[in-house]
């Protein structure tokens, strides 16, 4: 998922949204937070769950050197040395544990499904040549860490930043060459197209769709997600804008992409959650909200985020990035790749959705740090969102007056969904 970017670009102004009062780091709110003595356990924990799932004689030691600082568990996701005994040897390796968020750190997701990131982790990694870190053992029970927690591989590599986004400069990526980022680009979309292109995902990946109500794959993520917001709101306060746009997407349904075969979705698909080495994805990370549904929403998600971090660099007066993940070249190399036309008006639709759960998203960042003392509570619950005129100006473009007349816009979807007829009469796959 993605971390506050605590950044002078938004949102509107954070004058608004800062304390007064804002506690010292060693506030009780701050110390709510995993506390040391918990962490401190942490090596000696991993090291007697290694000796059970590794060959006997293995005598793991484990070191964790990223994901705990002296005020505890900084992290959801450790970075650990482990020395082990194997053929009478001596090997080393380094593993990343994820570990399920606690309730008291405030997570983003109501519910938080580890087995089903680890699932379709190895499915992924079986399936296709997309560059997955290889997951290795999986605690479900919480009982040796406190929540339940995966091992995968150590992967080498680069992530584009998001604290302070990667488009506010001084970074490898906003550094690199114009060829080079083009090349990453290019290579990223390569990843969904393969992603996408798991047969019967529907089948296969049924379990995603555990607890979702809807008669398709659309409408059960849709439900999903409303649900999102229900406990975002319940933590921070209601937003007028998000319902708007809920009005919005339910009266303008986009009948043809529902109807098609769902996909498998990668979910958080932003390159912020890509390891880069030379420009080219070495692993692909963070399965938090793989679901199954319609192609658009992965390619939407990869688009919509980088606009985000364009706003915000745009906002502060910066150039950003603004050739880098531009909608048409998307759609134009992922229809190279896939055979498959995407037209922007498809994606129309699902930039407003994108926008929905990002507000999602930072309804939940919000209520944290309101609850760790970072922030006060917000005047209006807009405030929160540094995306909030991204998503102002589609729900005007899309012909939203902005009340309950917003549904008086079927003539605009029928337009939407035409021009995405002809796009994929031209699909080969
Ligand atoms: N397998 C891995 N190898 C190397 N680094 C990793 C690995 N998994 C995660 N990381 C590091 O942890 C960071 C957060 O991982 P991510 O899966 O995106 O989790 P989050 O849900 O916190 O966003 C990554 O940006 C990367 O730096
Ligand atoms: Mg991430």
């Amino acid at each position: 998922m993605i971390t506050v970017p605590l950044d002078p670009s938004g949102p509107s102004d954070p004058s608004d949204t800062r304390s007064q009062d804002v506690p010292d780091d060693d506030s009780e709110a701050l110390r709510l937070r995993r506390s040391s003595r918990d962490a401190a356990q942490v090596p000696g924990r991993l090291a007697e769950f290694l000796a059970q799932v590794l060959p006997a004689g293995a005598e793991p030691e484990v070191a964790v050197e990223a994901g705990i600082d002296q005020n505890g568990m900084s992290s959801d996701t450790l970075i650990c040395k482990v020395t082990w005994r194997e053929c009478g040897a001596a090997r080393t390796r380094r593993f990343v544990a994820r570990v399920a968020p606690a309730e008291h750190d405030v997570p983003v997701f109501p519910n938080y499904r580890l087995d089903h990131q680890y699932a379709v982790m190895s499915a992924v990694a079986e399936l296709t040549s997309v560059p997955v870190p290889p997951v290795r053992w999986m605690e479900p029970t919480g009982e040796v860490l406190g929540a339940p927690f995966f091992l995968m591989e150590h992967v080498e590599g680069r992530v584009p930043p998001d604290v302070l986004p990667y488009t506010l400069g001084s970074n490898w990526l906003f550094d690199g060459p114009p060829e080079a980022q083009r090349r990453l680009q290019e290579e990223t979309v390569s990843v969904l197209a393969e992603v996408h292109g798991i047969p019967d995902a529907a089948e296969r990946f049924a379990f995603l769709d555990e607890g979702r109500r809807g008669d398709t794959a659309l409408r059960r993520h849709l439900d999903w997600c409303r649900r999102w917001y229900e406990y975002g709101a319940a933590g921070i306060g209601r937003s007028a804008l998000v319902e708007r746009a809920f009005t919005w997407l339910e009266a303008n349904w986009p009948t043809e992409a529902d109807r098609r075969d769902p996909v498998l979705l990668w979910g958080d698909a932003r390159i912020g959650n890509v390891l880069y080495e030379d420009f080219r994805p070495v692993g692909v990370l963070d399965w938090e909200m793989t679901a199954v549904g319609p192609r658009e929403l992965d390619l939407s998600w990869l688009v919509f985020a980088h606009r985000v971090f364009q706003h915000m660099a745009e906002s502060a007066g910066l150039p950003g990035i603004a050739h880098l993940l531009r909608e048409e070249d998307v759609l134009d190399a992922y229809a190279r790749r896939t055979g498959i036309r995407v037209g922007a008006d498809d994606l129309r639709w699902f930039h407003v959705y994108s926008a929905v759960m990002w507000c999602c998203v930072f309804l939940r960042t919000g209520a944290r740090q309101l609850h760790f003392g970072e922030i006060a509570r917000p005047p209006e619950t807009e405030a929160l969102f540094y995306h909030r005129a991204l998503l102002e100006r589609l729900l005007d473009d899309a012909g939203d007056g902005g009340g309950a007349e917003a549904a008086g816009t079927g003539d605009a979807a029928g337009t939407a969904e035409a021009a995405g007829d002809a796009a994929y009469g031209g699909a080969t796959a």
